[in-house]
């Protein structure tokens, strides 16, 4: 049985991984449990160590008892991006950095890191394919401290990683699911929605606010469809290859809440607000290259939205 350590095991993607992969091999979840602490929904096999990814002597002497390891410790949650963007940069940095070097002085044969989509920023084409440019389009806005931070992380696969070891990149768009927290538009969504005030007038007319009036787009991927996806790489992946993860359902943000405002009852309007600077007006990707390893993602937006919002009444409604 081989021993997977996985750094960030214990977040939202994390917690899924380790669920996906305690029936292939010994896991090890590492985490300095800083957010998102998913323990719980965790099986009870998996071991828990708690590890900063920028402590060096932590993260070699883990290495040492894996035979692949897992990166996904980062600072997430966009707030973050523009008020911290130093520590989400070290993260990024040390972290990949400590864990290559732990690979370097170990047995590790195989290496996963996470990605993001935030590498194509602004993309030339969509749906956008593993092949198309990566950008950081301006390093004086503190938004790309985690998309650079991404970039170089895959960087440092590709030339610093011994060339003994395989790897694969997995770029992952919008998963979604219970227990993500509420730095993510879906949740940042169902909370404004369910906390909106009534239009002074009306009985049963809310107002929120919405970011460029709705109109960028993304796509969104259930977190089970997301453990799919990453069973699709680890099964069948090629070597030293990125992977888009996600669904190709390209969707607006006023669509999404159209069908939050239907499932929670609300009839809404809105406040129109600017997007955050650097942020981008339209995502989705061309997840081909994973479908031909196998990948179908089965939930619709609707099923995955109607959980949502039971978990958001169950937790605090
Ligand atoms: N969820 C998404 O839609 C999405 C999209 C693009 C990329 N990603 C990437 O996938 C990975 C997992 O994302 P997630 O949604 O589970 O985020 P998450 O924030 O829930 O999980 C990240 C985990 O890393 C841990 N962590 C943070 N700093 C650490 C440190 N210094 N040392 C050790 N652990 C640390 C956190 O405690 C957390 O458990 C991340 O690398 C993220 O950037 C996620």
């Amino acid at each position: 049985m081989k021993n997977i350590l996985i750094f960030g095991g214990s977040g939202f993607i994390g917690a899924e991984i380790c669920n996906v992969l305690c029936s292939v091999g010994h896991v090890i979840c590492a985490d300095n449990y800083s957010r998102n602490e998913q323990k719980d929904s965790i099986n009870s096999s998996v071991e828990h160590v708690e590890c900063d990814v920028t402590d060096s002597t932590s993260v070699i002497g883990l290495c040492k008892r894996a035979d692949v390891v897992i990166n996904l410790a980062f600072i997430n949650g966009t707030t973050n991006f523009y008020s911290r963007p130093r520590d989400v940069f070290k993260v990024a940095l040390e972290g990949q950095l400590n864990v290559i070097n732990g690979i370097s002085r170990s047995n590790v044969e195989r290496f996963i890191y996470a990605s993001s989509s935030e590498v194509y920023q602004t993309p030339p084409n969509v749906p956008t394919s593993e092949d198309i440019p990566l950008m950081i389009p301006d390093i004086n806005n503190p938004r790309y401290s985690y998309g650079g931070g991404k970039i170089i992380g895959e960087m440092m696969c590709k030339y610093y990683l011994p060339k003994e070891v395989s790897y694969q990149v997995f770029r992952p768009h919008n998963i979604y699911g219970p227990n993500m927290g509420f730095e993510h538009v879906i949740t940042e969504l169902i909370k404004k929605i369910y906390n909106a005030n009534l239009v002074n007038g009306t009985q049963d007319v809310y107002k929120i606010e919405l970011q460029g009036s709705g109109k960028s787009t993304r796509s969104f991927c259930y977190i089970k469809d997301f453990g799919d996806g990453f069973k699709c790489l680890w099964d069948n992946a090629a070597n030293n290859e990125v992977y888009n993860i996600g669904t190709n359902q390209e969707v607006s943000i006023s669509y999404l809440v159209e069908i939050l405002s239907k499932i929670m009852g609300r009839n809404l309007t809105f406040d129109d607000i600017p997007l955050p600077p650097g942020s981008t007006t339209r995502r989705c990707p061309d997840i081909s290259k994973l479908e031909k390893l196998g990948y179908t993602p089965k939930f619709t937006l609707h099923e995955g939205l109607e959980v949502m919002h039971q978990w958001f009444l169950k937790k605090y409604g």
